[in-house]
């Protein structure tokens, strides 16, 4: 029996967290700490404990190596062996992720497809990186995790007063992780750049921009993404209960 084509993951991790600085000599988000450990060796350990992720690359700013090693070290062993050596990240996440995706794909062949995920999203769950992976494997080549919108949703005027409701059948909230083929998310990555476009804030858009056709599969409620105070206030509420699965999911 032949194995199926490997998974890898692409996490972004380079971003300075100006919507969330505590103090100003304070770490960027995904370094902050939740129940002890940086927001992002969640992220990682949240990967790595779905048996469909081979490597996992990881792309940080040039200013944060020492934060990230201490990110590394509080790894298992087993996410830990799973890294790639990180590489530097650009001025906006669209070029963050290209860079990631440059350094992860030469020379690698054996690698199909790719989840790219923010550091910022800690609480993923196993089913969701198994809902990806199937429809990748199934033949689509741009999967995004989404969730329907349930808010009424209010177009609002410069003078704050509402102008209009929009209707919010069809509508879905994009998440991370999303799915690609690697060769094509490359192929469109360098499309973008090369056409000047570079205000992408997430990769299935760019993926539709190039003429992928995205698939959309359930996300979760927990897969939200730090980006508040009151959002690092939730995580830290929300950690304990999470912990509490990944070591369930956890291999043995
Ligand atoms: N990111 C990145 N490189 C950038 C910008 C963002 O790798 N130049 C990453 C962030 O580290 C984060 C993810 O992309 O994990 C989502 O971005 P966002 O939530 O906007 O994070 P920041 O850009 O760091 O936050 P802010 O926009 O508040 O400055
Ligand atoms: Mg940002």
């Amino acid at each position: 029996m032949t194995s199926p084509p490997l998974v890898d993951a692409l996490v972004v991790a380079a971003g300075r967290g100006t919507r969330l600085k505590l103090a100003d000599d304070s770490a960027p988000k995904q370094y902050l700490p939740l129940a002890g450990l940086p927001v992002l060796t969640w992220t990682l350990e949240a990967l790595c404990a779905c048996p469909d992720i081979h490597r996992v690359q990881v792309v940080i700013h040039a200013d944060d190596h020492a934060l990230y090693d201490e990110a590394r070290m509080a790894l298992s062993p087993d996410a830990a062996a799973r890294l790639l050596p990180a590489v530097t990240g650009g001025d906006t996440r669209q070029a963050s992720v290209r860079l990631g995706l440059e350094a992860m794909s030469s020379g690698r062949d054996d690698v199909r497809h790719v989840l790219i995920h923010d550091a910022a999203r800690p609480f993923l769950p196993a089913e969701v990186v198994t809902r990806l992976v199937a429809a990748l494997r199934a033949g689509d080549l741009a999967v995004l995790a989404a969730l329907p919108v349930h808010d009424t949703l209010k177009r609002a005027g410069p003078d704050g007063f509402a102008t209009g409701t929009v209707d919010r059948s069809g509508l879905w909230a994009a998440q991370t992780p999303q799915g690609f083929g690697l060769a094509e998310i490359v192929s469109a990555h360098r499309a973008a750049l090369a056409a000047g476009e570079t205000a992408f804030t997430d990769d299935t858009s760019l993926a539709e921009w190039a003429g992928l056709k995205v698939r959309l599969v359930e996300g979760a409620a927990e897969t939200y993404k730090i980006t508040t105070r009151a959002d690092l206030d939730r995580a830290r509420m929300d950690v304990d209960r999470f912990a509490a699965t990944l070591n369930r999911n956890a291999p043995a």
